[in-house]
């Protein structure tokens, strides 16, 4: 269709990426078989079928499962280098990818194998196919403060390429508050902070990462429009939301896509974003979030470039860097 091709031709930047979201049945399979480790599955359609979810926390059941294939560094650089080249023939331009290294160090992966077969898929894709890119550290919030202290201490060999921390996982019962000394421990070490919040959590959760973590964006956010005085301070302070909306229609965050609130953002003059999130288990790559969002709210074809618009913006692209990308 025309707006599918209006899409492709836009250059975009993903912002909120989960880097072990992007692990494709077929891979996962490959890499089973060669690490001899048998999955609870007997085919890939059978993993597909089990893609199905009422919540968070069961995709983040089947997430963290379908990880414990991930052993070797070569498996980090394929699972990322299949992530660049897919987004690659989509036309975007620059990334912003999370990792979750508890994911893997809990179970006896070093910190070290994964993040090495991660940057260097990274480093390929900046030569390779002119992809540039910021490496995000998520820390785990169902875990402990203490836990992501470690974290943040098993990192610093690798400061130089880590640009920024993140906090995923479940959200309720686990609201910002919990790891308020690993951010300002974290941020002294001269990273950048962003969190996930108010996807299933509630407003406040925005204004605890706000004003108690001091993140500079927030991923998700789309609870803030039950509250005034943050789409306020979201917009007075330039705040950018990275939004993913099929993964809040497979996670039951909205119940169908035409109810998705990023056209009102928008309106508010909110710094919206769209990206995919988990795409592997959500069915959906950048294109086919924005094709999805622009149908279902009818967007404009200025509101589409809008929102690619304010993913450059919201990026960590210095000045020069922006105007080299778009
Ligand atoms: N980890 C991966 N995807 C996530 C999401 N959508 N919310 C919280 N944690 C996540
Ligand atoms: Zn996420």
């Amino acid at each position: 269709s025309q707006l599918k091709t209006i899409i492709q031709g836009i250059p975009k930047a993903e912002l909120h990426l989960h880097l072990e979201g992007s692990f494709e049945p077929e891979l996962m399979f490959e890499i089973a078989k060669r690490n001899n480790i048998v999955l609870p599955y007997d085919s890939i359609e059978s993993v597909k079928a089990a893609y199905k979810f009422n919540n968070l926390q069961e995709f983040l059941d089947i997430y963290y499962a379908g990880a414990q294939v991930l052993l070797y560094e070569q498996d980090f650089f394929d699972l990322t280098w299949a992530y660049l080249t897919k987004v690659h023939s989509e036309n975007v331009v620059h990334v912003e990818v999370f990792f979750d290294p508890q994911t893997h160090t809990e179970r006896g992966v070093a910190f070290d194998i994964v993040i090495n077969g991660i940057h260097r898929a990274l480093e390929k894709a900046k030569t390779d196919l002119n992809i540039s890119y910021k490496l995000i550290m998520s820390y785990l919030r169902h875990l402990s403060e203490e836990a992501a202290f470690e974290t943040l201490k098993a990192s610093l060999p690798f400061k130089d390429i880590i640009d920024g921390i993140g906090l995923d996982s479940s959200e309720m019962g686990n609201p910002p508050s919990k790891f308020k000394e690993v951010f300002k421990a974290s941020a002294k070490q001269g990273y950048k902070l962003v969190a996930h919040a108010g996807e299933e959590g509630p407003a406040d959760y925005i204004w605890e990462a706000l004003d108690i973590l001091k993140v500079v964006r927030i991923d998700h956010g789309n609870r803030c429009l039950t509250d005034g005085a943050l789409v306020k301070r979201l917009v007075d302070e330039k705040i950018a939301l990275t939004l993913c909306p099929t993964s809040n229609v497979a996670l039951k965050v909205i119940q169908k896509m035409n109810e998705h609130p990023v056209a009102k953002m928008l309106e508010k003059g909110i710094i919206a974003t769209i990206h995919s999130d988990d795409p592997a288990y959500f069915g959906g790559y950048m294109n086919e979030n924005y094709y999805q969002t622009a149908k279902a709210l009818n967007l404009s074809l200025g509101q589409i470039q809008q929102l690619a618009i304010n993913a450059f913006e919201a990026s960590w692209m210095s000045t020069a860097e922006k105007e080299n990308r778009i």
